[in-house]
């Protein structure tokens, strides 16, 4: 065998490996970037040898081009539903009327957990994932097999004697990606998704798989068929056996010999379900026993043999009685529906978000009107829609003034939100204060929403700055606040002033610039001072920096009373100075590229990565330091900004040329 082969057979082994460890198993053993690196490393060979590229490459999980629609595909045999049971009394007759089937025989149950998701077939041939089809209506589902890649815990290749198989389980949106998805979508003044669900369906069944891809979707097999149905004799085995085969199977699952057993295991996550990173809308009771289930069979909607146990929605219907605006540390406007409160699966509910005015229009929600309301996570819960409208309803007005302080509030044509634009307003002020002492920022311990409503409503606390002119006797004097924790408290804030610059600049509250962006500022121009120099253009070269957030890096220096509070924060002795980490090694270290235009085989990403892997950097924007501009089809101002200044011109050719130099 070739050398390369060799090495790509290796790579693609090892890349595997650690993709079950850490998707699959969550027992990760690499970091991130030796993973990017390994990956990177399989992606040049195989652009390099194109021969050699098979379709369960993991670097084939990225998605290819986007399509006009999805081909329909008939089930192997009908992917049914489960009949509900919505209590107690309900599930003992499901468990009756199993033992009458059983006729005196023992049966077992496995209990799993039932993920909020949307099913899905993943088909295998010889080893390989082929083919994934939806749902559907049960008979006829659509081929998602491009986006199902796209999946890290769905394996593309499985060991295992069986020649082909089929596996049905549930793909699901974790509560995290979610949260991430939604918030990212109301920054960019898009609707929010209403549950991990939906916003699951649409990723699964985008046009884009890009789009697929960037959902992070999870995969958890819960059945395992051949030619539509099961292939062993005992379902808790076929668990098992999928779990061997590497695909991610629930691991909260139980093996139940009584009735007993079951609804321990019931009780057990209905009391922890708000511990999983994803969504259960109950828990799935099947016959263990494969030739019992048989004997049971099915009715026209579902199997005999099984049962869905639903637990009490987290939906109650209660009343609006008003709405206020809360008013966030960029000065968002967010209105919050105050409610006759009302117990949702045993916590009392008295306030729920209506995100902007968009989504009060959306709802059509007046004061007055009964609404359904929906608890999920730890998130504050929300209004799912209008049950009634009250007799006496009132429409909702933005106020016109900061309810907090009185100031200007405006409504940018391209944003959701409303804001107040004082950025003294004190509302804003103590969001700031919580942003500045977070965990990710500058992680002062003791500074929570308590001490900081004290601080700012006596005055103590004027700016973030102020923070560092506090005494341990001023503290101690706040209600609630011992010495010993006043003490501990100016000791927490006095060791922040030794944070990194990322932190620092994160602690700015710039709007746009998060924990990562401020990374890569800090990296990009090693102090605070050249970021607060730089023009839009310049402040682009910081990679993931565009126009949308230079702008607001610019807008945010411009303003005199966010340069005095820079000036306070460098006479408190922060650090404003980064050591900028130079790549040292590689062929291209030191060298800075731009790229511009369609390349005829690379993606952007693909050329990016190889020229990092290689030590050199990519930037943004065209300037004096940069060394090449890799320019391809329908190029534009930045290629004619490179003949301008004489940089080097290269083509892909060009460019793999250097890399292989
Ligand atoms: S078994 C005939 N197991 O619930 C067997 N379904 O209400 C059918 N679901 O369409 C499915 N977790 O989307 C099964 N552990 C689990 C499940 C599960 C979630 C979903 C699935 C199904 C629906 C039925």
């Amino acid at each position: 065998m070739a050398p390369v082969q060799t090495e790509i057979d290796e790579l693609r082994q090892t890349l595997r490996r650690h993709e079950h460890l850490y998707y699959v198993l969550d027992q990760p053993q690499i970091t991130d970037a030796e993973y990017d690196a390994l990956m990177r490393r399989l992606q040049a060979l195989e652009a390099e040898h194109p021969d050699l590229l098979t379709p369960d490459s993991p670097t084939q999980r990225v998605g290819g081009a986007p399509r006009d629609g999805f081909v329909k595909v008939a089930h192997s045999s009908p992917m049914l539903s489960l009949d509900n049971a919505l209590n107690e009394g309900e599930l003992n007759e499901f468990l009756s009327r199993v033992a009458a089937l059983a006729a005196g025989d023992p049966v077992q149950y496995v209990a799993e957990l039932k993920l909020d998701g949307l099913s899905m077939a993943a088909h295998y041939r010889d080893g390989l994932f082929v083919q994934a089809v939806t749902r559907g209506d049960g008979q006829v589902g659509e081929d998602v097999t491009t986006n199902a890649r796209t999946i890290r815990s769905l394996p593309l290749r499985v060991a295992g004697e069986w020649d082909a198989f089929e596996v049905r389980g549930e793909a699901i949106m974790t509560r995290r990606s979610f949260e991430k998805l939604n918030a990212g979508r109301m920054a960019a003044g898009l609707a929010a998704f209403a549950n991990p669900r939906n916003a699951a369906a649409g990723g699964l069944r985008a046009l884009d798989p890009k789009v697929t891809a960037a959902r992070g979707l999870d995969f958890h097999a819960y059945l395992l068929l051949r030619d539509g149905v099961p292939v062993m004799q005992s379902h808790w085995e076929s668990l098992n056996e999928l779990s061997r085969l590497g695909f991610k199977v629930n691991p909260h699952r139980r093996l139940c010999g009584n009735a007993a057993e079951l609804r321990e295991f019931l009780a057990e996550w209905e009391r922890r379900r708000e511990e999983l990173p994803y969504e259960i809308d109950g828990v799935v009771v099947k016959v263990d026993s494969i030739p019992q289930q048989n004997r049971f069979g099915w009715t026209a909607k579902a199997p005999r043999w099984a049962i869905a146990f639903k637990y009490a929605a987290r939906q109650a219907e209660t009343v609006v009685e008003a709405i206020e605006v809360q008013v966030g540390r960029t000065g968002a406007l967010t209105p919050v529906a105050h409610l006759r409160p009302v117990a949702v699966s045993g916590v009392t509910v008295s306030r729920a978000t209506l995100h902007n005015e968009d989504e009060i229009r959306r709802l059509g929600v007046e004061i007055g009107d009964g609404v359904l309301i929906e608890r999920s996570g730890d998130v504050i819960p929300k209004v799912v829609r209008v049950t009634a409208q009250g007799a006496d309803r009132r429409p909702f007005r933005m106020p016109a003034e900061c309810p907090v302080c009185g100031g200007h509030i405006v409504r940018e044509e391209s944003e959701a939100a409303s804001r107040c634009v004082n950025t003294n307003c004190p509302a804003r002020l103590k969001e700031s204060v919580l942003h500045f002492a977070s965990r990710p920022v500058m992680a002062i311990d003791g500074l929570g929403e308590a001490v900081v409503d004290q601080l700012v409503d006596r005055g103590l606390v004027r700016s973030v700055a102020d923070l560092y002119d506090l005494t341990a006797g001023q503290l101690a004097g706040l209600e609630r606040m011992g010495q010993k924790s006043a003490d501990n408290l100016v000791r927490n804030i006095d060791k922040s002033r030794a944070n990194p610059l990322p932190r620092v600049i994160g602690g700015l509250g710039i709007r746009f610039v998060g924990e990562r962006t401020a990374q890569l500022l800090a990296q990009t121009f090693g102090s605070l001072d050249r970021i607060r120099e730089a023009d839009p253009e310049t402040l682009c070269q910081a990679e993931e920096v565009g126009p949308k957030v230079s702008a607001s890096i610019r807008e945010f220096f411009d303003e005199p009373r966010n340069l005095e509070l820079v000036e306070r924060l460098r006479g408190k002795g922060l650090r404003f100075d980064h050591p900028i980490k130079e790549r040292t090694t590689g062929r291209l270290a030191g060298k800075t590229f731009v790229l511009t235009g369609t390349l005829p085989t690379l993606t952007r990403e693909e050329a990016k990565a190889r020229i990092e892997a290689a030590g050199g950097k990519v930037s943004g924007s065209v300037s004096g330091k940069t060394h090449y501009v890799v320019a391809g089809e329908e190029a534009g101002s930045k290629l004619a900004k490179a003949q301008d200044l004489g940089v080097p011109i290269l083509d892909e050719a060009g460019l793999t040329a250097l890399l292989n130099d």
